[in-house]
């Protein structure tokens, strides 16, 4: 399928440790247009391995657009910061000469994971136009955040290295903590409810959203959670990531 980017059509990639992900997205529903794609993550997952892929997803599509791309850490002015659980050869990358460099010139637009599954939860998902503060954190490998005031992204907010008690969030309540200790949904969410706690002292947030894979077991922990600010579970799973990117691309939540 040839598409040609129009008003309400963008292109986002979501860089996962296992899986690069990609689709066209309808930027008036948030819903994607036809098929999400899916190549490996190639191991060692080097910058330019990288965006060899994350071309081999955009090619799938014939997409002759702008292309938002999601990563894992810190990114200012175009150029990678951090790279917490990702290869250090990340750092100091500058996102759109070393995509562009296989993307044939298009624009490349990246922002944090984080970040990009926040502005979409908080505009199609579990935070539909919800006004005021909105925090989304993601509970993976690591913890992410995204800060969302009406509909703005406050953007590389990384309350995952906050120290909570001592110990670094992600540390404490990332889900990894949770699968590596063994721990029962019980354990856990005392871990997670303390992190909630510092995160909403620190910003008092309207809602927050928990996502990551573990938002498809909300049912078993959300309940347990007994910090102050009302709690739910993003919706997106498969798809915020790619559709925060697009949106990305398209000025769409940032500034
Ligand atoms: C990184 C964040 C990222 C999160 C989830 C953290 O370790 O510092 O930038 O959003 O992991 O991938």
């Amino acid at each position: 399928m040839t598409t040609e980017p129009s008003q309400n059509l963008a292109f986002g990639v979501d860089v996962g440790g296992t899986g690069v992900k990609g689709g066209i997205v309808d930027l008036s529903t948030g819903a994607l247009v036809g098929e999400r794609f899916k190549l490996l993550t190639p191991s060692p997952a080097t910058p330019d391995a990288v965006a060899a892929t994350v071309a081999g997803v955009v090619d799938h599509f014939e997409w002759d657009g702008p292309v938002g791309v999601t990563y894992p850490g810190v990114i200012t002015d175009g150029v990678v910061r951090t790279a917490a659980n990702v290869d250090e050869a990340w750092i100091g990358t500058d996102v759109a000469a070393a995509f562009g460099a296989h993307l044939g010139g298009r624009k490349v637009t990246a922002l944090n994971d984080a970040d990009a599954a926040g502005l979409a939860e908080q505009r199609f998902g579990a935070g539909h136009e919800h006004g005021g503060v909105v925090v989304l954190l993601t509970f993976g490998t690591g913890i992410g955040s995204a800060v969302i005031h009406n509909g703005l992204l406050l953007p590389n907010t990384e309350f995952g290295h906050l120290e909570v008690d001592g110990k670094e969030a992600e540390h404490r309540a990332a889900a990894s903590v949770r699968e590596r200790k063994e721990w029962s949904w019980k354990r856990w969410t005392k871990e997670v409810t303390k992190v909630l706690v510092a995160v909403e002292n620190a910003v008092w947030p309207d809602l927050i959203i928990v996502g990551g894979g573990v938002s498809r077991k909300a049912d078993k922990w959300v309940p347990l959670l007994e910090n102050r600010t009302p709690v739910v579970a993003a919706v997106l799973e498969n798809t915020a990531g790619i559709v925060g990117a697009a949106m990305a691309a398209a000025g769409k939540g940032t500034s």
